[in-house]
């Protein structure tokens, strides 16, 4: 090994070991109130592909403490909450509605996700089955509206 690569190597390893020290939010905040599901069956599917980013209950994965990925995924589970959150149903859900788009789309759970988390994919069947339990979770205990804000925003 040349120095100049050496030097170089060692210049990576002290970066990588340094990100390690930016914070990262790992935290399940407690349940408030989790939706009252229509069926054990809908919350069995939704908690196998869905609660790891749209739930308190987040079983944080190996790679959620190794920076840089661990950004992406803290990031991933924020995001995810503050849309839909199955386990705060006394707080505004603003996407509830959004739910069965993205699955058809199959925009949810993100791919990425389902990669390293080959349990979480769902069969047709089980898309379906979901959508269908969801309708009904949802009819039988809606979602909180949308907090109107005192100024709204532009366009909203
Ligand atoms: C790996 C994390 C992850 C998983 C697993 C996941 N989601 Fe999401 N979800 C997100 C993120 C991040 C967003 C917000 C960003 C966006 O809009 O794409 C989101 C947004 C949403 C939205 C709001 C619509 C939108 O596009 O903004 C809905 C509805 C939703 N997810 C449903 C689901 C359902 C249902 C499942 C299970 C089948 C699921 N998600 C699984 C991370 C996840």
């Amino acid at each position: 090994m040349t120095p100049r690569l050496r030097l170089l190597l060692g210049g990576f390893v002290l970066l990588f070991v340094a990100l390690q020290f930016v914070p990262v939010d790992r935290s399940n905040p407690p349940v408030t109130r989790e939706v009252r599901w229509a069926s054990p069956e809908t919350r069995a599917l939704a908690q196998r592909a869905c609660f790891d980013c749209h739930s308190n209950e987040t079983v944080w994965p190996w790679y959620a403490y190794v920076a840089p990925v661990s950004w992406r995924v803290a990031g991933h589970v924020e995001d995810g909450r503050r849309h839909l959150n199955f386990s705060a149903w006394d707080q505004p859900n603003e996407d509830a509605d959004e739910v069965e788009e993205v699955l058809r789309e199959g925009e949810m759970p993100l791919w990425d996700y389902v990669l390293l988390h080959p349990e979480a994919r769902l069969t047709g069947a089980e898309t379906e089955a979901l959508i269908e339990g969801l309708r009904a979770t949802f009819a039988a205990d809606p979602p909180v509206p949308r907090r109107r804000s005192a100024s709204p925003e532009p366009g909203s």
